[in-house]
């Protein structure tokens, strides 16, 4: 099974979002209308991870260091003031390097410090399984191609700056790193329907939440916002009176677990819609709690009307 297409890059572009799933891994939990796209897309030239050499250092390209670079400066405009201050300590403590992709070891060092986590090279799709028992082991799986300049603002895979700059700062936090492992083992044992319910509460945390329940105090820990410019601005937008188009306007909601776990999203577009939890120490509680009890009233239950229109092909 492949992993999702991966958010982050998606949403750059658009100001959409992707998944991030990589992560997820998750499956075609991400809506039906996205992988209908995928299939009629036109093919490109797929990317592919490049191989470490005997010593675990990877070889790149002075076009994909350029790439890098130019996606971290215009990151780095957008993330003061909008990314939740643990996120901006995490990304401190990686002192990435602005010029370069940065090699793996040097991202491992630093987890390893703080989390006991550490990164694992992949192609550019895993497996489900693989997905989440690379988790399940506090390793965060990343695979090591970057996007190509035309495809700066818009990739459905998650590629290393997704990965590194949206997530890895995070995982030096204990909040977020322990949820990341506790759903690598719930997805490990889950049934294939439970995985697609499981996808929407990564989708709606790990990729796409927002903390602070005060909105002026507001801010982003969702990697696939936050390896997006674009869609770093729009989501902090809800409710903003200067806000040219009022219909493109996202809703926030306070983050209620069966809630998530019934809302449909789609990794093609922009997110209509944001769960907001009260701090990171909330990810902990959302481990402590019943998740799988929780997944099994949601499909009992089933899925919330889609906010956004549903295509028909
Ligand atoms: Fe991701």
């Amino acid at each position: 099974m492949e992993r999702l297409p991966h958010t982050n890059s998606v949403n750059k572009a658009i100001g959409a979002n992707s998944v991030a799933c990589k992560t997820l891994g998750t499956d075609a939990s991400h809506d039906d209308s996205a992988y209908k796209k995928q299939d009629s897309m036109p093919k490109k030239q797929p990317y592919v991870s490049h191989q470490p050499d005997s010593h675990g250092h990877i070889h790149y390209s002075d076009d994909e260091n350029g790439m890098w670079q130019a996606l971290l400066e215009r990151q780095a405009e957008q993330i003061p003031n909008r990314a939740c201050p643990a996120y901006l300590d995490g990304l401190k403590k990686l002192n990435l390097p602005a010029t370069r992709i940065p090699q793996l070891h040097d991202i491992d060092a630093v987890l390893q410090a703080t989390t006991g986590w550490q990164t694992a090279a992949v192609p550019a799709l895993i497996s489900f399984g693989k997905f989440f028992k690379l988790l399940a082991n506090k390793s965060f799986p990343v695979a090591t191609f970057i996007r190509r300049f035309d495809d700066m603002d818009y990739i459905e895979e998650p590629d290393i700056f997704h990965e590194i700059v949206g997530h890895c700062p995070l995982l030096t936090h204990p909040a977020f790193a322990t949820f990341n492992e506790t759903y690598g083992k719930l997805g490990l044992n889950a049934t294939k329907e439970e995985r697609w319910f499981l996808a929407r509460l990564y989708w709606f945390t790990i990729e796409f939440g927002l903390v602070g329940q005060n909105q002026s105090s507001r801010r982003i820990y969702g990697g696939g916002i936050l390896s997006s410019p674009s869609e770093t601005v729009y989501a902090l937008n809800a409710g903003s009176e200067k806000q040219a188009e009022p219909q493109h306007k996202p809703e926030h909601r306070a983050f209620d677990l069966l809630d998530v776990l019934r809302t449909p999203y789609r990794i093609d577009h922009i997110q209509p819609i944001y769960y907001v939890i009260d701090d990171l120490d909330t990810l902990f509680d959302i481990v402590n709690s019943d998740i799988m009890g929780m997944v099994k009233q949601a499909m009992s239950l089933g899925l919330f009307e889609p906010s956004y229109a549903v295509k028909n092909a």
